[in-house]
C-alpha cells in the first residue's frame, strides 16, 4: 500500500500545480478587465464633465469665453498691451456701473441747478454760448454746425450753420396782416414766435402803428434760390452783405420775420429805416421778445449790413438784455463774427 501511495504522489502534485496555475491566470485576467473598465469609465466621466463645463461657461458667460479665445490669440501674437487695456476697460465698466446709482441720485440736483442757472442767465458772466447749448467757436474761420437748431436761443450766422435741410416742426401761420395774400410758407413762424408776433402787432396798433409781415420762414431750398438770384443781380461780394447762404439764414429757423408798413412800399429795403414802423420796432420789439437782428454800424460783428426790418424772436428776457446793453446777438453770446466768414 505504501509503495502504491508513493507512485501516485508526483501525479497528484503535478495535478495540483496545473490547477493552481490555471486559477491564478483566471483571477489575473479578471483584474485586468476590471481596471480597463474603470479607466474607460474615468475617461468617459472626465470627457463629459469637460463638455458640460464648456457648455456651462458658454451659457453663463459667452463674453468670458470670447475673451479667453482673444487672450489666446493675443498671447500668440504677443499682444499683451491689448490684454491690459481690455482689463482696464472692464474695470471702468465696473466702476461706471457702481457709480450709476449715485449719478441717478444727482440727476435731480443737476436739473434743479439747470433751472436755477436759466433764471440767472441774464446777469451771469459765464460764457453764454455754452450755457445755452450753442456750438462753441474753435477758430476764427471754422464753420460750426449748430447742435440744437430747435432751441429758441439758437445762434445762426456766417459761422454757425443749421444742419442740412433743417426744418422746424412747429411752424404755424401767425394771425397778422401780410403785404401779400394766400398762404405761402413765408407767412409761417414757429409757434412761440408766431404768438409773440401777434402780440407785438396788436401792441403796435394800440400805439397807432400798423405793421405787416413781409417774409418769415424760408426753407433751405428757397434761401438757395433767393441767394443765387441776388448773386446774379449784384455779384457775390454785395449779396453776401445782405443775404445768407443756404443753411445760414435765420429765416430757416422759423424765428425771423421781415416786417414792413402795411403799404409794403419799403419792404426789406433801406427806405424802411427811419419810418414810424421801423422806429417803433427799434424801441418796443424787445418787450415782445424780438430784436433788430442786424443793427446799424454792427456789420463787422453780425456779418450783415443794417436791416431795420429783420426781426428775430429770442424770448423777452434776452431781447430785453440785448436792447438795454445795445449789443448784438453775437455779443450776447460773446462771439464776434468776421464779415468775410462763411464765404
Ligand atoms: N437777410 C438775412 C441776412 C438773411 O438772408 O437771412
Ligand atoms: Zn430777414
Amino acid at each position: 500500500m505504501k509503495l502504491n501511495h508513493l507512485r501516485i504522489l508526483p501525479i497528484l502534485l503535478l495535478a495540483i500545480f496545473i490547477i493552481f496555475q490555471s486559477g491564478c491566470s483566471f483571477i489575473n485576467r479578471g483584474n485586468i478587465d476590471r481596471s480597463n473598465l474603470a479607466s474607460n469609465e474615468n475617461g468617459g466621466t472626465k470627457l463629459s464633465e469637460t463638455i458640460m463645463d464648456q457648455e456651462k461657461s458658454t451659457v453663463e458667460n459667452p463674453l468670458q469665453e470670447e475673451k479667453k479665445e482673444d487672450r489666446t490669440e493675443n498671447s500668440k501674437a504677443g499682444n499683451q498691451i491689448k490684454q491690459v487695456s481690455e482689463i482696464e476697460s472692464q474695470t471702468e465698466e465696473t466702476s461706471d456701473f457702481q457709480v450709476g446709482k449715485q449719478d441717478n441720485r444727482n440727476e435731480k440736483q443737476t436739473e434743479e441747478i439747470a433751472v436755477e442757472s436759466k433764471e440767472n442767465r441774464v446777469v451771469s458772466k459765464a460764457p453764454k454760448a455754452e450755457k445755452l447749448g450753442q456750438s462753441k467757436k474753435t477758430s476764427e474761420d471754422a464753420i460750426q454746425v449748430v447742435g440744437q437748431p430747435e432751441v429758441i436761443t439758437v445762434l445762426v450766422n456766417k459761422q454757425n450753420k443749421l444742419p442740412d435741410h433743417y426744418a422746424p416742426k412747429d411752424l404755424v401761420y401767425p394771425n397778422v396782416r401780410f403785404i401779400f395774400s394766400g398762404n405761402p410758407e413765408k407767412k409761417k413762424m414757429r409757434k412761440e414766435a408766431a404768438r409773440a408776433l401777434e402780440k407785438m402787432f396788436a401792441g403796435a396798433e394800440k400805439n397807432g402803428i400798423l405793421l405787416a409781415g413781409a417774409s418769415g420762414y424760408r426753407s433751405q431750398a428757397t434761401q438757395e434760390i433767393l441767394y443765387n438770384s441776388y448773386v446774379r443781380r449784384d455779384g457775390k461780394a454785395a449779396a453776401d452783405r445782405y443775404s445768407a447762404i443756404p443753411s445760414h439764414s435765420e429765416h430757416q429757423t422759423g424765428l425771423a420775420m421781415d416786417i414792413s408798413g402795411i403799404n409794403g412800399k419799403c419792404a426789406a429795403m433801406d427806405c424802411f429805416g427811419g419810418s414810424p414802423e421801423a422806429d417803433w420796432l427799434a424801441e418796443h420789439s424787445h418787450e415782445y421778445g424780438f430784436i433788430v437782428r442786424y443793427p446799424k454800424g454792427k456789420e463787422h460783428i453780425t456779418g450783415y449790413q443794417y436791416e431795420p426790418w429783420h426781426m428775430r424772436y429770442i424770448g423777452i428776457e434776452i431781447a430785453k438784455e440785448i436792447f438795454e446793453k445795445d449789443i448784438t446777438l453775437e455779443e450776447y453770446f460773446d462771439e464776434a463774427i468776421p464779415i468775410n466768414a462763411g464765404k
